[in-house]
């Protein structure tokens, strides 16, 4: 059984708050695509879709006169890391266990090196994945951001996921138990 589904999250006033202004609609198909490829990367669907679901949401307006300011977003953001803590606490809050809190955060911290100095990261299978599922579902220009969804639907497509998560779960433990 989950402690915390997807359900609660999108639920949740701080998820329709931060994930509303970074993009429901990419939240919720970077969830989608982090299950599709989660046995790729032999990876707990679960986990992979609470980091594709909350993985922009540490992100900050960078409006200037109504309009996105791309290059002040470039030299100041840092919304892996406001979201790797945002998703944390809030994880934590609706009583998911803490190691798969931290995971979660940590594959946020790390989906994208946008804001990270010059270098090598060695990066674990969870962090990867939603780092691919996040780069395919990008549009040019931030269009992604922008995709509009109306709650009903986005809550109806994260009842399915959460369906298909605790089939996945089940079926893959009933294989380990026959094998
Ligand atoms: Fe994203």
């Amino acid at each position: 059984m989950r402690k915390v589904t997807l359900e609660m999250l999108i639920n949740h006033p701080i998820v329709q708050k931060y994930v509303g202004r970074s993009g429901m609609e990419h939240a919720i198909s970077v969830a989608e695509k982090a299950v599709d490829i989660s046995a790729d990367y032999h990876v707990s669907p679960d986990l992979a879709a609470k980091a594709g679901l909350l993985h922009d949401i540490g992100h900050y307006e960078w409006y200037q006169d109504g309009k996105w300011d791309f290059e002040k977003y470039k030299e100041n953001d840092i919304h892996a890391i406001k979201g790797a803590a945002r998703a944390h606490k809030l994880l934590v809050r609706l009583g998911e266990n803490l190691p798969d809190a931290k995971e979660i955060a940590l594959a946020i911290l790390l989906h994208t090196d946008s804001y990270l100095p010059e270098g090598t990261l060695h990066l674990h299978p969870l962090q990867k994945l939603v780092a691919q599922a996040d780069t395919a579902d990008e549009e040019p220009s931030g269009g992604h951001h922008y995709r509009k969804i109306d709650f009903e639907t986005a809550r109806q497509r994260i009842i399915l996921l959460d369906q298909k998560i605790d089939y996945l779960i089940k079926t893959t433990s009933s294989i380990q138990q026959l094998g």
